[in-house]
């Protein structure tokens, strides 16, 4: 908690260390009420520093035992004890410094640092979590060698991990001693210590150049069977990695720990990931399709950052999306890759527009590369991320796939063992490809969305179509007049034949064959395409090559046509969504019809067995409501959710015939296995069950059936969500209980429990809210049950959310107001929803204001809330 206003910083004062640290030797003696932390570090003066210049380490909520420099207990005349800060001075060129901290990490509710999880013990540090262990540098720049030893009571504690190898272990008197050394250095936020009562599920892998590397994942005895997917998706990423980045794993084990109480998905320490028990553990009994492939996406991920993040570092975290943006980039192509390549694009597209897009919008609009934060656990954001992956994917775009392959390699070669800012990475790209990238950089420091329109002129005599691009992007906090960005706008020209056109385009130099790509670098650009032998249909923007808005005039027969014969699946997508999208409009207006050619087209799409169900599924999958609102001038989200409502109301009732024979297709006799055409069918199952619950009575009677008899939590959960969903309130009721009764001793199917009710818009009312809050199942301590209740209520129930008189804005209010004590990233997560009321109809904006001013005027807030609360009321 803080006393006086938080003040922001800047990377413009941007200044390395006055000492680096060679050498870190961590000693840890867990003890029941406390744990003793012995830090011992080899100091060496940065050249840069002044001779004598103190030694200024940051730490948070220690106890301070004893410090000894160079052999000498230090007296308090040659130290300063700050808030959050000791100074020391008398450091020689060279020193040893020594400090014993006091931490309680049964206390430690904010999960960062040191804390508890049931039985075990386990760290967060990403950014800035290090500091609430011992004094240090804790900053990414400073990069040492760590050793360290636990000590804990061995019946409690068999398994004791940190990283890197393990060099010592015996038990000595009740006592388990371990030493791990992990001779790669490496900043203190990929720091990690584990000790629990955990059971092991080992494998082994050979990397390209031969080293054998054991793969443990450690989990609570009762998860052993729940380990098994993660690690073939270790696996999977490992030779990924190698293959198509050249980049082989360098220590001979690497480790995955499950743990129940974690602020985000997982964490990639260094050859001992962390992670979100919710991201990792699989059965097919417990685990939906959609869990398999985030678990695959997210075990990736971490794994990827062994080079993206770790090897090669961030100088600051205003880097932060060299790390993230880039490892997000390489995970979406590694799925990609494992799955469907068009359904990830069309999953990451539909994230950019109504979460990115709507953060751009908002109050806390922040460039790729930000300028200044208050609290940089508020900047792990969607636009660091998928704005940032989205970024380095338009790199790849620009300098094809051999290019953009030569320059990471020429940044991991270059930047090995450093840490390194987002130039350094474009830099490596321009070095490798002899390019000039300068316009490029632009994406990293202005935010906001750029807004492309477009207008063509097709001159059937000359045979020449005029394209004209014109590009501009909107003011957000702090920046105005912005510049043109490089936008690579990937088209196709159609035929009426539903064929691609051959492309002559001028100026050529603005044109890149091999990818299909345009380059719009100027705020208007008019491009001139020859022998265009009769007026085509344009597909612009293909693949979502680039992360803008689109206006653009094309009449409901052209998106149709699109719809049905782009060659491009992202497009085909994209034009059945703005098909969808403007019902759903015209239904907001009261006047919105069906019409029969358009229903014929979705009964072909359906009854197409060449087409790749879940791509089938996508293509008749309505916007969501959050998606409409962010293409709403003004949002009136009750409106919204009744015109969608309609629409999909009117889908369900004049296709369903066709949905109940596109279900009983798909239905099968084969076991149940989380891989790709299984999964890909089950999607397209479950969607049309889910239209068919709506469109008869003999499809609600299907789902209850379905759920009966699911063996795999796809199926049982898809229908129970459709019977929720059905407005029969009776068997909803009693299919949710039955499904408590079976899951009650299951944490992770509970949260799924929790968040089908808190997020329906049947369910989900603020009374029933409450109730779910009071529920034995609920805990407010536990991150992952505050997201399954209040999350999936302020990001998916928008119908209650929103309630006319506030009262859901309240109950949101309520529960960050409570966290900001106990969990302040958490409470600043869960804000967000409240952050957008500017873009509300009067009377909610008022309301939702009211209730961001409330908690402004609450006394100690965290510099998290601090941070969203006011910069949205700004
Ligand atoms: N480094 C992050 C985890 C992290 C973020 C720790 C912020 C502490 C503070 C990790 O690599 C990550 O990005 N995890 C994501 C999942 C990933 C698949 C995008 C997460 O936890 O949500
Ligand atoms: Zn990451």
């Amino acid at each position: 908690m803080r006393d006086a206003q938080p003040t922001a910083i800047y990377l413009k004062d941007y200044q390395q260390p006055d000492y680096w640290i060679e050498r870190t030797e961590l000693t840890f003696e867990l003890q029941d009420e406390y744990t003793l932390v012995t830090t011992l570090l080899d100091l060496v003066r940065n050249d840069q520093a002044a001779d004598g210049a103190d030694l200024l380490l940051a730490g948070q909520d220690l106890e301070l035992i004893s410090l000894v420099l160079d052999g000498q207990t230090l007296t308090t005349e040659q130290y300063e004890l700050g808030d959050e800060s000791l100074t020391v001075k008398g450091i020689q060129q060279r020193s040893q410094l020594a400090i014993t901290t006091r931490i309680y990490p049964a206390k430690n509710t904010a999960l960062e640092g040191l804390y508890r999880s049931g039985g075990m013990y386990c760290t967060q540090c990403e950014a800035e979590g290090f500091r609430r262990i011992t004094y240090y540098l804790d900053r990414p720049d400073v990069m040492s060698v760590f050793t360290t030893h636990i000590i804990a009571d061995a019946a409690q504690f068999p398994v004791l991990l940190s990283n890197g190898n393990l060099i010592a272990d015996s038990v000595d008197n009740g006592l388990h001693k371990v030493t791990w050394h992990d001779p790669h250095k490496k900043p203190a936020y990929l720091f990690a210590l584990v000790a629990g009562d955990l059971r092991v599920k080992e494998d082994r892998f050979t990397t390209m150049n031969g080293r054998d590397v054991a793969l443990k994942i450690f989990v609570e005895p009762q998860n052993i069977d729940k380990t098994d997917y993660a690690l073939d998706a270790l696996k999977r990423s490992m030779r990924w990695d190698e293959e198509v980045y050249g980049r082989e794993y360098d220590l001979d084990i690497f480790m995955i720990v499950a743990v129940d109480d974690f602020n985000m998905g997982a964490m990639e320490n260094k050859g001992l990931n962390i992670f979100n028990s919710s991201c990792v553990l699989a059965n097919p009994a417990t685990a939906t399709d959609a869990a398999y492939q985030r678990i695959e996406a997210i075990v990736a991920h971490e794994y990827f950052h062994n080079w993206s993040g770790n090897r090669v570092t961030c100088r600051d975290w205003f880097q932060l999306s060299l790390k993230e943006g880039f490892t997000v980039f390489r995970d979406a192509c590694f799925s990609a890759d494992m799955n469907s390549a068009t359904v990830k694009r069309i999953e990451d597209a539909n994230i950019m527009r109504t979460v990115q897009f709507a953060e751009d919008g908002g109050p806390m609009a922040h460039p790729v590369q930000p300028d200044s934060f208050i609290e940089i656990s508020n900047f792990y954001t969607v636009t660091i991320y998928e704005k940032g992956a989205e970024v380095v994917g338009m790199l790849h775009k620009i300098l094809g796939k051999d290019g953009f392959r030569k320059g990471s390699d020429l940044y991991f070669d270059r930047h090995d063992g450093q840490a390194v800012t987002i130039y350094d990475f474009v830099q490596a790209m321009e070095d490798a490809n002899g390019v000039d990238l300068t316009l490029f950089k632009r994406w990293y420091k202005q935010a906001g969305t750029p807004l492309v329109t477009v207008s063509s002129e097709y001159d059937a005599d000359a045979q020449q179509l005029r394209l004209t691009l014109t590009q501009r992007c909107p003011d957000t906090p702090g920046q105005s007049n912005k510049l043109p960005q490089w936008i690579p706008v990937q088209l196709g020209l159609i035929g009426a034949n539903g064929k691609d056109l051959a492309i002559h385009v001028e100026p050529a130099s603005a044109w890149t064959e091999s990818s299909q790509v345009l380059h719009l670098t100027e705020a208007e650009q008019t491009f001139v395409f020859s022998d265009v032998a009769e007026q085509p249909r344009l597909s612009l923007f293909r693949d979502f090559s680039a992360p803008v808005k689109v206006e653009f005039e094309q009449s409901a027969d052209d998106l149709l046509f699109l719809l049905q014969y782009d060659s491009d699946g992202f497009n085909r997508w994209d034009a059945g969504q703005r098909l969808l999208l403007s019902w759903i409009n015209a239904a907001q207006q009261g006047n919105f019809e069906l019409r029969p050619e358009v229903r014929e087209v979705f009964a072909r799409l359906l009854a197409d067995e060449s087409l790749d169900p879940a791509m089938v599924s996508c293509l008749l999958t309505l916007p969501s409501e959050a998606y409409v609102a962010e293409f709403s001038a003004e949002v009136d989200p009750l409106a919204i959710h009744a015109a969608r409502k309609q629409v999909h109301q009117a889908i369900a009732e004049s296709l369903s015939e066709e949905f109940a024979a596109c279900y009983q297709r798909l239905q099968s006799e084969a076991p149940y296995a989380p891989e790709p055409a299984q999964m890909s069918a089950r999607s397209l199952k479950n969607l049309a069950l889910a239209y068919w619950v709506k469109g008869s009575t003999v499809g609600l009677q299907q789902a209850v059936s379905q759920y009966r008899s699911a063996d795999n939590m796809t199926d049982q959960m898809a229908a129970l969500v459709a019977v929720v969903n059905s407005g029969d309130a009776a068997q909803a009721e009693q299919l949710l209980a039955d499904f408590y009764q079976q899951w009650s001793q299951d944490a992770l199917v509970v949260n799924q429990w929790l968040s089908v009710q808190a997020g329906s818009a049947e369910l989900g009312k603020v009374e029933f809210i409450q109730q779910l809050l009071a529920h034995t199942a609920f805990d407010w301590r536990n991150p992952n049950k505050v997201r399954s209740v209040l999350g999936a209520f302020a990001n998916q129930a928008l119908c209650h959310f929103h309630r006319e008189d506030g009262a859901g804005y309240r109950l949101l209010a309520d529960a960050v107001l409570r966290l900001n004590d106990s969990n302040p990233q958490i409470a600043a997560r869960l804000l967000t929803p409240l952050t957008k009321w500017r873009r509300l109809v009067p009377q909610l904006s008022e309301l939702m204001k009211a209730e961001l001013q409330r908690i402004m005027q609450h006394g100690a807030l965290s510099k998290d809330v601090y941070e969203v609360v006011s910069k949205s009321l700004i």
